[in-house]
Formats: C-alpha cells, sequence, structure tokens
C-alpha cells in the first residue's frame, strides 16, 4: 500500500509522528537502501525497505475482530478439499482471519474470527473456561435425571466434561434446551446429549463469553468494538485475579 514514510516509520516504530519526521531528518532512516531526507516521501508499505539506524522496520498487521452469524449448511476453515462453502467465503474480505474454535457444518450461530492468534489462543485455553451458550433442539423431552447428570459433568472419551449450565428457554417446548459450556471439545454439545440417546436436531450458538449475537442475520458479520476487544482481552486479568484470591485464602 502507497503511503507517507513519517506515517509508515511513525506506526512501525516506538515513535510518535514528529519524531519521525526528525529522524527522518537526520539521515537515519533509509529506504531500499537509499538515504530519503523528505518525511512525505511516497513509499510502498508491502515491497520497500524500510530501515532506522540500519534496522529494518517491519509494517505491523492491522488487527481484525469479526463476528459472524455463521449459517448451516458452512464448513468453519480456511479451505476445504471437497470445495464446500467455508466461513471465509462468506465473508468476503481480502485480510486474511481464522475462525476462533470451531462450528460442526450443521451448526449455525456466533463465530468469532480473527488475526490475532494471542486473543485466539486467550479466548480457547480450557483454562480461562470461557463460557459458551448453545440453544439446542433435542429428538425429545430433556428427562431432569439427564439434565442433573449433564450439569454436574459426564465422561466423554474417559475424561469428565466440566460443569455446564442447562435451562429451559421455552415454557411450553422442554425439549429445546439452552447449554453453557466452559470447554470447547470436539462435537462437545452433541456428544454430551448423544451420551443419554438424545438426538441434536438444531444446534445454535448464542453467546460467546461477553457476546451475543444481537439482530445480526445468518450469514452478516460485523466487526467486535474496541470495548468488546478489550472486554474478552480482560478474561485473562479476571482468571488471573480469581487464582490470587484463591492462593490468598489457602495462605490465610
Ligand atoms: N458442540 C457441538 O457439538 N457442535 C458445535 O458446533 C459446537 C459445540
Amino acid at each position: 500500500m502507497e503511503t507517507r514514510l513519517n506515517k509508515f516509520v511513525a506506526a512501525n516504530s516506538e515513535f510518535a509522528r514528529r519524531k519521525a519526521d526528525e529522524l527522518i531528518g537526520q539521515g537515519r532512516v533509509t529506504v531500499n537502501n537509499k538515504l530519503v531526507l523528505e518525511p512525505g516521501t511516497q513509499i510502498d508499505s508491502e515491497k520497500d525497505d524500510v530501515r532506522l539506524d540500519g534496522e529494518r522496520l517491519k509494517e505491523k498487521t492491522k488487527k481484525i475482530y469479526i463476528l459472524l452469524n455463521k449459517p448451516a449448511g458452512i464448513i468453519t476453515s480456511t479451505d476445504d478439499d471437497k470445495n464446500r462453502q467455508t466461513v471465509i467465503d462468506i465473508l468476503n474480505i481480502r485480510d486474511k482471519v481464522f475462525p476462533v474454535g470451531r462450528l460442526d457444518y450443521e451448526t449455525t450461530g456466533l463465530l468469532i474470527l480473527t488475526n490475532d492468534g494471542d486473543f485466539t489462543n486467550l479466548l480457547t485455553h480450557p483454562s480461562h473456561r470461557v463460557p459458551k451458550t448453545y440453544i439446542v433442539k433435542l429428538s425429545k423431552v430433556l428427562e431432569e435425571k439427564h439434565k442433573e447428570k449433564l450439569t454436574g459433568g459426564i465422561r466423554i472419551e474417559g475424561r469428565k466434561t466440566a460443569p455446564a449450565k442447562i435451562t429451559f428457554p421455552f415454557k411450553n417446548d422442554l425439549s429445546t434446551v439452552s447449554i453453557t459450556i466452559t470447554e470447547g471439545r470436539n462435537r462437545q454439545v452433541r456428544r454430551m446429549f448423544e451420551f443419554y440417546g438424545y438426538f441434536v436436531r438444531k444446534l445454535h450458538r448464542d453467546s460467546y463469553g461477553i457476546l451475543t449475537l444481537g439482530n445480526l442475520k445468518p450469514g452478516e458479520w460485523r466487526r467486535l468494538t474496541i470495548d468488546e476487544v478489550n472486554k474478552l482481552k480482560d478474561i485473562k486479568l479476571i482468571k488471573g485475579n480469581e487464582r490470587a484470591k484463591r492462593t490468598h485464602k489457602k495462605t490465610t
């Protein structure tokens, strides 16, 4: 992308724009090994080799955070060997982003996509226990005894699932449930209900941490606000504080 040299230096170093002007004027900046003294010189931020005191300035990638309402029949992947439509195809943007975790082909609802790997790790790390809520249409009414078992945790592939919260969002339909889990094991919700012989007819993710879909229709997406990104990043802080409190309790 074409940009001014001083803007590029300021954006990709620790220095503010005015200081960048000064550094360029002092002959400390080269473009493709040539000294450039004019701060307003146009450069190509992707191709040109810009150096400050001989040190290459790499263009910082702009962080992108997207919330998509995934429709059914779309694969949560960046490409597919069977040529099925992917969530990336739906976004139709030039920037490279990756899904945070995955939703099954038939699952609908809230999916975050980003190019920020640290953010992805933060949200998906099991110890951070980010709550995710799903609305599940089951093949039959959920029995109280199974609801209790699933809430407490059941053994899947030799490992107990973490405590979950299950409620009935519709008084007149006891085969539709809302389940909140804090893990992201493969096909977890389907497998939990299948364990007791319930078939999942529809699965929709309604919320992820502080995020809900609002009025986004299937296939629609929007950028997360700075406030939303910061709140999600606070997970680490909150967990850190909880840990500190527990340690404090143990030692007092
Ligand atoms: N659990 C599942 O079983 N499938 C999903 O797509 C998400 C959670």
